[in-house]
C-alpha cells in the first residue's frame, strides 16, 4: 500500500501566531490531542500520547523550564524541546509530526499515513470450513494449533518454574500435553524468556523428539543463548527473520471447567534446592568475586549507585550474606554512597536466586521478572539503560569461575562475612542510626558547599 502524508491539526495564521513560547496542547476538530512546542520560530510537535500504554500527558509542573511533560498513566516524562523521554532516561525518542510554516504564517502537522503500511494492507479474508483450523489453548502461554493436517505447538512451559523460582504455572496442562508437544510438527518459541522458552520442559521434549523443528525469531541476542550449558539436546534449531504479526484473538483467560489450580500441588522443593545449590559455591566464599562479576557484566560510566542485599526467602536481611554497594559511574566498590549527586537503587535480593544468576552468568530476569527481589528508588526513576543491560545485553558467556577459583587468594576459612556490616545497619536501631548518620554527612557537605 502506498504511504501518504496526511495533515493531522492545521492552525491559521492567527492560531499559530498565537501559540505561546513553550508547550501548548492542542486538539483536533475530530478530537486527537497533540503537543507543539515554540522555541521563537521554531516549532517541534507530536501526538499526546505517551510511548509505554498511550497515555496523556500535562504538564510537569516540576520541570521549571517549561520543557518536559508528564504521562499521567505511570509518570513517564518527556522533553518536548528534544522529544527525548527524560524518565526512563537514556531510553526512547517520541514519533515527531512534520511542521509545515506556509507563507501567510500558518501552520500544519502532519503524519505519514497509514504509518505501518503494512499494517493496513493485509491479505485477502479467506474463509475456513470449520474444523480446518483449530486452536487449542493449553496452559500459560502454550497453544497448539492444527491446520492443513500439521500440528504446530506455541511457546510450551508444561513443568517447572519460571524465572527462577518466581512463577509457576497456575493451570495444570492438559494430561497428553507433553505427548502432543513431542508429536507436533513444529514447536514455534516467540522469546527468551522462561515462561516462554522453559528449559525444564524442552528438556522432556528433547529425550523424545530431539529432532523436532523449533522455530525462533533472529533477534539480537540469539534466544538459545544459553542452550548449550542447559543440558537440553535439540539438533533442528530453526532462527528465521520476523514477518509481521497481527493480532486477531482476544486473550484467553478461562480454563475451561474442571482444570485443577496447577501450584497447588507442585513440588516447590526440587528446583528451590536446585538454586540454593548455589549458596555454597566456593565463588562466593571470596569477596572479588562481586568485582570479577560486574566487570564481567561490563556497565559503567552511568552516575547510579546500586546496595545490593542478600535476603531469605522472606527479604530479610541474611547473617554473614553479602551487603555491597557498586558505583557504576566509575565501576567502583564504595563502603559508603558517594558524596556527589547520584541515582540510587537499593535491591534486595532472595540469595539462592542471585548465587544462581552471578554463576551462571544469567540475565537479571530471574530476579526482577521473577519476584526474587524487592527495589527501592531514589529518585523515582526507571533507569532504562541499567535494565537493558542487565535484562538482555549480559555477555553470552558466563564469567569465567574457574580461573577465578583458580588464581584468588587463599579462601577465608569462614564464608566471608558481608562488605558492608562494618559500617553499615545489622537490623533495626542500626538501620536508622546508618540513615540519619548519612543525612549528617550529606548535610554538612551542603553547608560545606554553600559557605565555604
Ligand atoms: S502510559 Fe505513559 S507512563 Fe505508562
Amino acid at each position: 500500500m502506498a504511504q501518504a502524508c496526511r495533515t493531522v491539526l492545521a492552525l491559521d495564521a492567527l492560531a499559530t501566531q498565537n501559540l505561546k513560547e513553550g508547550i501548548t496542547f492542542s486538539r483536533s476538530s475530530d478530537g486527537h490531542c497533540f503537543i507543539i512546542y515554540r522555541q521563537q520560530d521554531t516549532f517541534r510537535a507530536c501526538r499526546n500520547q505517551c510511548k509505554h500504554q498511550g497515555g496523556l500527558f500535562i504538564a510537569d509542573i516540576e520541570d521549571m523550564g517549561g520543557r518536559t511533560v508528564r504521562c499521567t498513566k505511570h509518570n513517564w516524562k518527556l522533553n518536548v524541546a528534544t522529544m527525548q523521554y527524560v524518565n526512563p532516561p537514556d531510553s526512547f525518542l517520541q514519533d515527531e509530526l512534520e511542521v509545515v510554516r506556509s507563507a501567510d504564517g500558518s501552520l500544519e502537522l502532519l503524519e505519514l499515513d497509514p504509518p505501518d503500511p503494512w499494517a493496513a494492507d493485509p491479505r485477502p479474508v479467506q474463509d475456513l470450513q470449520p474444523g480446518e483450523v483449530t486452536l487449542t489453548y493449553i496452559t500459560h502461554a502454550c497453544m497448539e494449533l492444527k491446520a492443513g493436517g500439521k500440528r504446530m505447538m506455541f511457546d510450551p512451559w508444561l513443568t517447572g518454574p519460571a524465572f527462577a523460582r518466581g512463577w509457576w504455572l497456575l493451570h495444570e496442562p492438559p494430561e497428553d500435553a507433553v505427548e502432543r508437544m513431542c508429536r507436533a510438527d513444529l514447536i514455534y518459541i516467540s522469546h527468551m524468556h522462561s515462561d516462554h522458552l522453559s528449559y525444564p520442559t524442552l528438556q522432556l521434549l528433547s529425550q523424545k523428539r530431539p529432532d523436532v523443528p523449533v522455530y525462533v525469531g533472529d533477534t539480537s541476542r540469539p534466544v538459545f543463548w544459553y542452550l548449550d550449558r542447559s543440558g537440553v539436546n535439540l539438533t533442528n534449531i530453526k532462527v528465521v527473520p520476523f514477518g509481521i504479526w497481527q493480532n486477531t484473538l482476544d486473550a484467553v483467560t478461562d480454563p475451561p471447567a474442571g482444570v485443577r489450580v496447577f501450584k497447588e500441588f507442585w513440588e516447590f522443593d526440587v528446583y528451590v534446592d536446585k538454586l540454593n545449590a548455589s549458596v555454597s559455591s566456593e565463588v562466593f566464599k571470596d569477596e572479588s568475586w562481586i568485582r570479577v562479576y560486574y566487570s564481567w557484566a561490563g556497565f559503567q560510566n552511568y552516575n547510579l549507585v546500586i546496595r545490593m542485599i542478600e535476603t531469605d526467602d522472606d527479604f530479610q536481611r541474611l547473617d554473614g550474606g553479602y551487603d555491597y554497594l557498586v558505583d557504576f559511574l566509575d565501576l567502583s566498590f564504595p563502603s559508603v554512597r558517594p558524596q556527589r549527586e547520584h541515582s540510587y537503587l537499593e535491591i534486595q535480593n532472595r540469595v539462592g536466586v542471585m548465587r544462581n544468576v552471578v554463576l551462571n552468568g544469567l540475565l537479571w530476569d530471574d530476579l526482577y521478572i521473577g519476584f526474587n527481589n524487592r527495589i527501592s528508588r531514589d529518585p523515582d526513576i526507571y533507569h532504562h539503560r541499567f535494565w537493558t543491560h542487565f535484562q538482555s545485553e549480559l555477555p553470552l558467556s558466563a564469567p569465567d569461575w574457574n580461573t577465578f577459583l583458580r588464581e584468588r587468594p587463599a579462601p577465608n576459612p569462614a564464608p566471608t562475612p558481608a562488605l558492608l556490616p562494618a559500617l553499615l545497619p545489622q537490623q533495626g536501631h542500626s538501620s536508622l542510626f546508618f540513615h540519619f548518620w548519612l543525612k549528617l554527612v550529606r548535610w554538612v557537605e551542603w553547608v560545606r558547599r554553600y559557605f565555604w
